[in-house]
């Protein structure tokens, strides 16, 4: 099976009953779109350059062919603490099993996506080359290992590729186009050409004594000509708060004014940081950049690769703003903005309905902040939503995410768990499903700490209940008694139920925390289907993959 639009259409390039394989194969694992994303320019720009190139995701991937693939790209991201993303759980447990082939035809190169402010940074993307490359596999070219600001690396790996394949190909000149702009149409908004979205909205529903802060945000996309599905995602370009720009220069020394040139861009050291660059993540590459320019035995200390506990520890509870007055070093203005990461968007869940809000989106955005002994600290994005005030903008785009949809059939039950913020694109579902003729039944589980100040869109959801666009809701207030409650709690109680639901076709969707309730509520999954389907734990999990497989077992995790 071909996974994209994007795929050539040439029947050579797909067909293996004829013994023809494509010369190229662009293989992806992607759990919020970028690997596909960088994927498909990849291919594209293959198909520009006239090579016979095939885009298939990895779980559509038939790993029987990756004995006869002679020149292959794979391009995977990795998710949370080290998982692969969920279309590419078989290819990984495949490739590092007992009864992967031997590969020593094989060609290849890999590009790891991920985020360097985790421990296990690109894990996924490095296992699988380093296993190719055990299995007899020729490696092209070293691998990229691509930080969220993903073309800074991606860029260089894609020309290596289109290089390479061009030569396979035997042309040895490529006409290779520099670049090919896929998603946006020409004119319209993207995520190098962010929408100014007026906001209408910017309210806590969060009540009074809460731990969080979460705001509900509604933002006006009209004249934008963008338009979007549940299940998408909106990003947003933050700016760092003033006030933690001052307090890194004064920690610093340098002149806010001085200018700086990276590239072809000349920018005030003062906007670099306001607009450009990560204040309050830090990632390995600075801390390493940041220990040697210190001197600092501690830091140096922290970085040893066994020390991985207190690096992790480290760099959970310090911002840059921290180790740049804890361990002072003597940064130059360039040297400071070139080893901080480049700023990149956030993506939130959308929260609504184009069809039912009609020319606006809506977030659920939780407020990341922290009151520490050093000061207050917090996250960019949000922090920047939440001081938006009415009649200010943001700068969004809307990023659309296919593998976390509505079935098609609007008779479908579907069966949404969405603690937290994770809540947010049931909203929207909620919202659409409810502008559908169909007899779907919709279940939601829902949790937070207490039921008091924490029931995001309570109103919503009772009022749904009674006007029949919601059939159950299940709560899990963790807080509200001396024993944690949690989703995968009431998942369990209601076991037989849920199992029913998922025997008569149900579609279930999972949005939230990856790292915690995302793992457990998979595991209670793999539970039901042993105790209810009466099935071993081995056939319970190939059970849980072959929904999976099948598009009705759907996460959308961070
Ligand atoms: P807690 O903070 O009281 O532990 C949204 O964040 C909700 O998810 C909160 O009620 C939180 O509970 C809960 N939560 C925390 N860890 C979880 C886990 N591993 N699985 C499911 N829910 C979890």
């Amino acid at each position: 099976g071909i996974a994209s639009r994007t795929t050539l259409s040439k029947p050579e390039s797909t067909d293996i009953r004829t013994g023809f394989l494509s010369p190229i194969t662009v293989l992806y694992g992607s759990q919020t779109g970028n690997a596909k994303r960088v994927a498909e320019t990849l291919t594209h720009r293959a198909e520009q350059a006239g090579l016979s190139v095939r885009l298939i995701r990895a779980d559509n991937y038939s790993l029987r062919e990756l004995k006869q693939e002679r020149l292959l790209y794979l391009v995977i991201s990795t998710q949370g603490e080290g998982d692969p993303p969920d279309d590419a759980r078989g290819l990984l447990e495949f490739i590092e099993g007992r009864r992967a082939p031997q590969l020593p035809e094989l060609r290849y190169a890999v590009l790891g996506l991920g985020d360097s402010s985790y421990p296990e940074f690109c894990a996924i993307g490095r296992r699988m080359d380093e296993r190719l490359a055990a299995l007899g596999g020729h490696r092209l070219f070293p691998r990229g290992d691509a930080d969220v600001d993903i073309e800074t690396v991606s860029r260089g790996w894609l020309d290596q590729a289109l290089a390479h394949a061009a030569k396979a190909a035997g042309s040895p000149s490529p006409e290779v186009p520099a670049r090919v702009e896929v998603d946006p149409l020409p004119g319209g908004y993207g995520r190098d050409r962010p929408f100014m979205a007026e906001v209408l909205t910017n309210q806590a529903i969060t009540g009074q004594g809460s731990d969080r802060d979460i705001r509900h945000l509604e933002l006006s996309l009209a004249g934008s000509g963008l338009s979007y599905e549940p299940g998408d995602a909106l990003g947003v370009w933050a700016t760092q708060d003033p006030a933690l720009v001052d307090a890194v220069l004064a920690s610093t020394g340098l002149d806010p004014d001085e200018p700086v040139r990276i590239d072809d861009t000349t920018l005030p050291l003062r906007t670099w940081l306001t607009e450009r660059r990560e204040l309050t993540v830090l990632t390995r590459p600075f801390l390493q950049a940041h220990a040697s320019l210190s001197g600092s035995a501690e830091l140096r200390a922290v970085l040893e690769p066994s020390a991985r506990e207190a690096f992790s520890a480290l760099i959970e509870t310090r911002q840059l703003l921290d180790i740049l007055l804890e361990h002072p070093a003597p940064w130059s203005a360039e040297a400071l903005v070139r080893q901080l990461r480049p700023l990149a968007p956030r993506m939130y869940s959308i929260a609504s309905s184009y069809q039912a809000v009609d020319e606006e989106v809506h977030l659920t955005v939780a407020h990341v902040y922290d009151e520490t002994e050093r000061g207050p600290r917090w996250g960019v994005a949000s922090h920047h939503l939440q001081r938006l005030v009415e009649g200010a903008s943001a700068s969004v785009f809307i990023e659309a995410n296919d593998r976390f949809r509505l079935p098609a059939d609007p008779d479908r039950d579907i069966i949404m768990i969405g603690p937290g913020t994770g809540v947010a694109p049931f909203r929207a579902f909620v919202q659409e499903r409810s502008l559908q003729q169909g007899h779907g039944r919709n279940w939601l589980i829902f949790g937070n700490p207490h039921a008091y100040t924490d029931f995001l869109y309570q109103l919503e959801w009772h009022d749904a209940l009674r006007a029949g666009h919601l059939h159950r809701l299940d709560v899990a207030f963790s807080r509200d008694q001396d024993h944690k409650v949690y989703v995968q709690h009431r998942l369990r109680e209601q076991g037989a139920k849920i199992y029913g639901w998922l025997l008569a076709g149900a579609h279930l969707y999972v949005c939230g925390d990856a790292i915690h309730m995302a793992r457990d509520v998979h595991e209670t999954l793999i539970g039901i289907a042993r105790e209810h389907g009466h099935r071993s734990d081995a056939a319970a999990r190939t059970w849980i993959d072959e929904l999976q497989q099948q598009g009705r077992y759907l996460r959308d995790v961070y």
